[in-house]
């Protein structure tokens, strides 16, 4: 199988090894470190963890300890005697805090282990989210660590990151989908996931969780897989133990049966905008037992100021990346298909808007709405509805961009300082479409290293 995780750029590269890194140090340059990703038999983390909490949520601090010593993670709750250990990770936990006057001395334990957290370390905070049924003062003690965990992820350098669990709807901090959450943050695969906080609801507990192959016996479906992230998506959730049919349009044949080959998987022949391309996938998985995940990746581009656009750019780009989404998942529901995780891709250019992009960032922006609107639609039937928003991924499309352009983009990503791999975000949807992430719904995850940059 093609390495999916070759650093980003030559660049990254060049200031990261041997003479160019000492001149790169001596001139003072930007050096993005090469960031950590997924390797089946390298340690979860970089280094020992500690879990800080306010004394509230101490009780919930223990149990997350106890959680990742089963994964046998070296775990420690205090930070005196560690002398010169290189931190992998710091917990901090804020679930029971009451007032804000409360996390204060948590919160600056975090930021005293900071200068001694390792390259590709990490930081997570598990909070809960604000309800409407909380004081004032309960509301901003929670919002609170929003902003706090976005600001640490932005302070952060050699390749960590910060984000963060929020526990919505009393979900349990050692419920499944709040470890599974947990673990994703904590390892290599969330490599380009930065100063995100992700809302986790309750979720079924699942026993011995198979970390290694979360998808296996499971069947997925992958749109526009016949390269670029579509490929790596492919790959990976293959990698993790599914069962893949890979999609995309005739004139794509050859690299889309070169990416089944591969993967062992089905190559299907499809344009995403047909009017029965959802009958079209169900036909298509039906022989493996059903479908277990749908991911929408296909995706075009059609740039052009509004004042110029002409309406075959406009239209095109809605019935690819948006109107064809909602008819497949509308035929998938009304076939009553149960326990479906469909991942849809957004873009931060939906989230931030991009000049020359008012169609692109009308279809992604489209594509976080109609998530929200399906998720309980799903929920009903046992699954969920997620998306991903990317930032600046190194693919055919991006290479495309002018040089200067393209390196401007790359270096003002603010602590990560490049851009992203396909894999990258191929491990988020492989995380979101995994049993474990079965109380995240309704969501959307930026895989950006904080920045946001349009596509
Ligand atoms: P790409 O252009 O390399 O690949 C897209 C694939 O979709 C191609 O194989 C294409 O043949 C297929 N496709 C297009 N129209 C189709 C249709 N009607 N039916 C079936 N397949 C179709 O694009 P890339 O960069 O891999 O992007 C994949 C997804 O990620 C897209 O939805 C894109 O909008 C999104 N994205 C990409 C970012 C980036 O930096 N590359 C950033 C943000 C979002």
């Amino acid at each position: 199988m093609a390495d999916q995780s070759a650093p980003s750029d030559k660049y990254t590269v060049a200031v990261n090894r041997g003479f160019t890194k000492t001149i790169a140090k001596k001139l003072g340059l930007p050096r993005p470190a090469i960031l950590r990703r997924y390797a089946p038999d390298a340690p979860l983390t970089v280094g020992p963890v500690l879990v800080v909490s306010d004394d509230a949520s101490a009780g919930d601090a223990d149990a997350l300890a106890k959680a990742l010593l089963a994964w046998d993670v070296d775990v420690r709750r205090s930070a005196e005697g560690a002398g010169d250990v290189r931190w992998g990770g710091v917990v901090l936990v804020g679930t029971s805090a009451e007032s804000p006057e409360a996390v204060s001395e948590a919160v600056l334990t975090l930021g005293s282990t900071l200068r001694r957290l390792a390259g590709n370390g990490r930081v997570v905070v598990v909070s809960r989210a604000p309800g409407a049924g909380d004081s004032p003062a309960v509301a901003a003690t929670r919002a609170g660590f929003e902003g706090f965990t976005r600001s640490v992820g932005k302070e952060l350098r050699a390749g960590a990151t910060a984000n963060g669990v929020q526990l919505t709807g009393g979900a349990a901090v050692d419920s499944t989908s709040a470890l599974g959450t947990l673990r994703f943050f904590l390892s290599a695969k969330s490599a380009y996931v930065d100063g995100q906080v992700l809302p986790v609801g309750p979720s079924d507990t699942l026993e011995d969780v198979d970390w290694k192959q979360p998808l296996a016996g499971k069947v997925a479906v992958v749109t526009g897989a016949a390269r670029g992230i579509g490929a790596a998506i492919a790959r990976t959730l293959a990698r993790d133990g599914a069962k893949v049919v890979v999609v995309d349009v005739p004139a794509a044949g050859e690299s889309l049966a070169a990416v089944a080959n591969e993967i062992k998987g089905t190559a299907v022949q499809l344009d995403v905008t047909a009017a029965d391309a959802g009958t079209k996938i169900l036909e298509a998985t039906r022989h493996l037992g059903g479908i277990d995940i749908l991911v929408h990746n296909a995706g075009i581009l059609r740039d052009k100021l509004l004042a110029n656009m002409k309406p075959a750019q406009w239209d095109a780009v809605i019935a690819v990346n948006l109107a064809s989404q909602l008819r497949i998942n509308e035929q998938l529901l009304t076939a009553g298909v149960e326990g479906l995780h469909i991942v849809s891709l957004a873009s931060t250019s939906g989230i931030a808007g991009n000049k020359g992009q008012t169609n692109y960032a009308y279809s992604k922006s489209g594509v976080i709405g109609h998530t929200a609107a399906t998720a309980p639609l799903v929920a009903q039937l046992g699954g969920t509805a997620n998306a991903v928003a990317p930032g600046f991924i190194e693919t055919e499309m991006t290479r495309s961009i002018p040089f200067a352009t393209r390196e401007v983009g790359r270096r003002i990503i603010p602590s990560l300082q490049q851009g992203g791999l396909p894999i990258d975000v191929a491990e988020a949807i492989a995380f979101l479409s995994s049993p474990v992430a079965h109380g995240v719904n309704g969501q959307v995850l930026r895989v950006c290293g904080q920045s946001m940059l349009g596509k």
